[in-house]
């Protein structure tokens, strides 16, 4: 299938378009290189720098004519989001309606989107599946809410199909080293510790180690970014087989502390690693994780790289 990656110069966007290429789909780029980077882009593709917010680029892209599209274009930084919910307004929100209109008015009617679980909010039970109540508690999260709910319309009144991929915390590199791209300014874990092994930063702070898990830090759901990139790839194919919308969460229903993390990082890199205990960051829950039944069922997705030696080795080798 023709297929337009809008973001696929970012760090889940350039793992997504591997994934395709590799499932034999012919690729195109879309991305204003806000975040993305040049250097994660393939020579086999085409590549489009154009704005989401500017109507006329958008269109102008469709009107090439694709079969599906994989929207990844979004800012994603939870802090921020509640300092300037404006920001996350215009672009998450508006951007993405820009992009909608488009796709339905060129006919491109399978439509991937990047969906969070930070649209479930604080865990009422574990592991998480897609009936877990929604209750975002940062604009961030509510704004890939809205547009979970935006899709099921233009399902309804446009015939638009959409798979919504709710991913936990993504991690890792291409483990075949060909996509190297570093995040600017990481606010996430691994990256983090990355940075610190690198002496890019002088040391990681662990926020919080008086929660009530094994080892008093909190625990997440680390899933591979190359296993999130194959599930676009699935979610695809379903779309394209039953001509039905889809949610899945995207997790391996395995949790991982902070300290595991960390210790994994410390062995794995050879370097100290230097870390200092802090205060709680606010709104992080102790634990969080998926069931990944429902992908598994619908979509027979299984991750094969997210095991915490994996992820670490793959990200420590771009990062060394
Ligand atoms: C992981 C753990 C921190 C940094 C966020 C979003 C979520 C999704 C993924 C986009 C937590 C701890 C972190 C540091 C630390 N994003 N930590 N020191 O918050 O689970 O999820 O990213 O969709 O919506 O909320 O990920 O990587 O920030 O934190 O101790 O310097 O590491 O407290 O326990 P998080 P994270």
């Amino acid at each position: 299938m023709k297929v337009l990656v809008i973001g696929g110069a970012g760090y889940i966007g350039s793992h997504v378009v591997k994934a395709m290429m590799k499932a034999g789909h012919k690729v195109t780029v879309f991305d204003n290189l806000s975040s993305g980077l040049r250097c994660n882009l393939f020579k086999e593709n085409d590549f489009i720098h154009g704005n989401i917010l500017i109507q006329s680029e958008i269109e102008a892209a469709f009107e090439k004519g694709f079969d599906a599209f994989v929207h990844l274009a979004a800012f994603k930084a939870v802090g921020e989001s509640m300092e300037n919910p404006e920001k996350y307004s215009v672009n998450n929100i508006t951007g993405t309606l820009n992009i909608m209109n488009a796709a339905v008015k060129f006919g491109c009617k399978k439509m991937i989107f990047s969906s969070s679980a930070a649209v479930f909010g604080a865990p009422q039970y574990l592991p998480i599946d897609e009936n877990h109540p929604k209750n975002p508690e940062s604009y961030y999260g509510f704004t890939k809410l809205e547009i979970e709910r935006f899709m099921a319309w233009y399902d309804q009144l446009k015939g638009l199909k959409f798979a919504a991929l709710r991913y936990f915390n993504a991690a890792g590199y291409d483990p075949d080293g060909e996509i190297r791209g570093l995040e600017r300014s990481p606010q996430n874990l691994l990256p983090r510790i990355m940075e610190v092994a690198c002496g890019m930063r002088d040391e990681l702070k662990v926020f919080g180690t008086d929660y009530d898990t094994r080892d008093g830090t909190c625990i997440r759901d680390y899933v591979h970014v190359t296993d999130l990139a194959n599930a676009h790839v699935l979610a695809l194919e379903y779309i394209a087989k039953n001509n039905e919308s889809l949610t899945v969460n995207l997790g391996t229903e395995k949790g991982t502390t902070v300290k595991e993390l960390l210790d994994a990082s410390r062995r794995i890199s050879g370097k100290a690693i230097p870390s200092e205990d802090v205060e709680r960051r606010p709104g992080d829950p102790a634990c969080l994780y998926a069931t990944s039944k429902h992908a598994k069922e619908l979509l027979g997705w299984e991750p094969k790289f997210s095991d915490v030696d994996t992820l670490v080795k793959t990200t420590w080798e771009v990062y060394k």
